[in-house]
């Protein structure tokens, strides 16, 4: 039934094809794959001591107090002053509940350090990890030693347990006073080893999916709720006590499950996102704000003469990123350690903003950058709403405008996955690129706690995509999204891996992804079922590519009905193929089959066998069932 030629090449891949989509949402930074254990460590939340307790057994041992400095240091204002008499033995503590806990592991070692000053030596700091009965599990002692302007120090310790939600205690011995600030505790075991790093397991998950691109740092955060808490590259660059902590985005009344103590610390900054996408071969992709807040909340926009500083953060980002170390912006790259550019190609102008107000923002900051860097990329917004006039109006006008890539967001129905993988077919071929920027299928109302990543939406998102694949010639990227979700601090369901303190599985979904960007292919060659693209009679879909590089043919193919089916695939081309292929499968036995921390690859994918003779391939789809077959050639 179904005819493959594989010699009639119908367009090239996209390097970029297929990436991923993060945003610091559902605790997917700071609590998540940045691997500080402590919450607000600079005591810069509005409520300057959550997280913190304080213990103080008698009036007069001793005293905590926050003081703020806020014309000396206007970043990071906020430390404390501790004052001990005679303190023993706990009698003046601080304990830090971690952002939902902090999940440590036996034998694993914890850095512990911390910003102080002080006029003389005197008080000696216990750092102690304790679980939830209060047993110390870990412990260290540090004596700050110096005097004068403030100083770091620093001291490693193990943990002798493994524990999902432990705190760090820090007791005071002697007397004296003291200042603190930025109390930090690392775990060793981060990605690639770096100090201050990210969440080795996370980041490996990434890693895995070879990924095309990353786009950061959202999302809704890119706009903030209002403007003075939209995200501002510049300030998440630098020491990182000097990077100014804001309110998150999904902090809010207007988040629908509010977290109060939700805050972006910028650990992981710009410069971190850079060398994130370097590490796992994605190319970078920001997004810039364009002078607009979310428009879903507010309708604040910044008055077009005051547009400038806007348009100078996008154009001193690439100078960041790309340009000598000569000039302003590449002598900071450099300093912070990577004199090297970041061959930064592309950028977006605006997440979900809409209206002649974005696209009159648009047009000012698409001269100013194409004015200085020509051939640099840019994306722009058409927005959430992919079957509406908004969308239209905008899609229309930014293909007047010549827009290199269009980015279109669809959070639906299993349903509408299935019936619009003909999305593209006939767009036009000529114009605009698209990239589908946040997809995601819901098995429910969007973010309600009954919205879950079964395979029934992983089967839906894979048949579109295979329209996304076979229409690689007008689309150029694709991500899912939100990307991470913590199971103690999401805002948003579904995403597409979870992870708890200690453990982080894929979902459905995101085998589905891994599986297209491992298996990406490098052209999209010639597939059809009675002669049509095939994208949903009979409930199949498919698509094919050829990988020039690992000599593969790659076929795959999505069975969306409940019965197993058969399929007949003919091959066509000049070049032999091997008599032997492999299948891989996506499938459970029940569509509302989700992965869990318990079974995190109950739905996974399997390989198999398969042969390939008489120039034909028969494939025996399971029910609701991902396919991809490859073949040497
Ligand atoms: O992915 C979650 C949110 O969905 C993003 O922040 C926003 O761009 C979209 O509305």
């Amino acid at each position: 039934k179904y005819n493959v030629q594989y010699d009639e090449i119908k367009a090239d891949v996209q390097p970029t094809m297929w990436g991923v989509f993060f945003e610091d949402i559902n605790m997917g930074a700071d609590g998540g794959i940045y691997a500080e254990l402590v919450k607000n460590r600079s005591f810069e939340f509005y409520k300057p001591l959550m997280g913190w307790t304080i213990k103080r057994d008698k009036f007069n041992e001793g005293d905590i107090l926050v003081v703020n400095r806020k014309d000396e240091n206007t970043a990071n204002p906020r430390y404390i002053r501790v004052k001990a008499n005679n303190a023993v033995n706990g009698s003046l503590s601080l304990t830090n509940e971690g952002f939902r806990g902090m999940g440590v592991k036996k034998d694993l070692g914890y850095d512990f350090s911390v910003m102080y000053r002080q006029k003389s030596p005197g008080l000696k700091l216990h750092t102690e990890l304790v679980d939830s009965t209060g047993k110390v599990i870990g412990a260290g002692e540090l004596s700050p030693s110096e005097t004068g302007d403030w100083k770091k120090q620093s001291i490693s310790f193990k943990s002798n347990a493994t524990v999902q939600k432990a705190k760090l205690n820090i007791w005071f011995e002697g007397s004296g006073e003291i200042d603190l600030d930025m109390i930090s505790l690392f775990p060793q075991d981060t990605w690639k080893g770096r100090k201050g790093g990210f969440r080795s397991d996370m980041v490996q998950l990434l890693a895995d999916m070879k990924p095309g691109f990353i786009r950061f740092p959202g999302g809704c955060i890119v706009e903030g709720h209002e403007l003075s808490t939209r995200y501002q590259w510049k300030k998440t660059i630098g020491p990182i006590e000097e990077r100014q902590l804001i309110i998150n985005r999904w902090n809010t009344e207007f988040a629908h499950r509010p977290a109060p103590d939700y805050f972006q610390t910028f650990g992981l900054g710009f410069f971190e996102y850079f060398q994130l996408a370097e590490d796992i071969g994605a190319q970078p992709l920001p997004i810039l704000n364009c002078g607009m807040a979310c428009q879903f909340n507010t309708a604040e926009v910044a008055a077009i003469d005051e547009l400038d500083p806007y348009v100078q953060d996008a154009l001193d980002l690439i100078e960041f990123a790309n340009d000598s170390t000569d000039t302003k912006w590449g002598k900071v790259r450099a300093e912070m350690g990577h004199p090297k550019p970041f061959n930064l190609k592309m950028m977006g102008v605006g997440n979900e903003n809409w209206g002649p107000q974005y696209v009159e923002r648009l047009k000012i900051f698409t001269k100013a950058i194409k004015d200085k860097y020509p051939d640099f990329k840019l994306v722009n917004s058409s927005g959430t709403d992919p079957d509406g006039e908004r969308f239209d109006y905008l899609n229309t006008t930014l293909r007047g405008m010549k827009a290199d890539i269009i980015d279109e967001h669809y959070y639906r129905r299993p349903e509408w996955f299935l019936q619009n993988a003909s999305r593209y077919d006939n767009y036009p071929r000529n114009g605009s690129k698209i990239f589908a920027g946040e997809y995601a299928a819901q098995s429910d109302k969007t973010v309600s706690v009954d919205n879950k990543n079964t395979l029934q939406c992983a089967i839906a998102e894979a048949a579109f995509m295979t329209g996304l694949e076979r229409n690689a010639d007008v689309v150029n990227m694709a991500s899912y999204a939100p990307l991470f979700a913590h199971i103690d601090g999401w805002q948003w369901t579904p995403d597409l891996i979870w992870v708890d303190n200690l453990n982080s599985y894929g979902t459905p979904d995101y085998y589905v992804q891994k599986l297209f960007s491992v298996n990406k292919g490098t052209q999209v060659v010639a597939m059809t079922g009675d002669g049509k693209a095939i994208a949903g009679t009979d409930g199949i879909f498919g698509s094919a590519v050829v990988d020039r590089k690992s000599k593969e043919l790659i076929i795959k193919m999505v069975n969306s009905n409940a019965s197993a089916q058969n399929a007949e695939i003919s091959l066509g081309g000049k070049v032999k193929l091997s008599k032997n292929g492999v299948v891989t499968v996506l499938s459970a036995d029940n569509l509302n089959q989700t992965n869990s921390f318990q079974a995190p690859k109950a739905v996974s994918p399997q390989d198999k066998a398969i042969k390939i003779s008489g120039g034909k391939v028969s494939l025996a789809m399971t029910p609701n069932s991902f396919n991809v077959i490859k073949i040497k050639m």
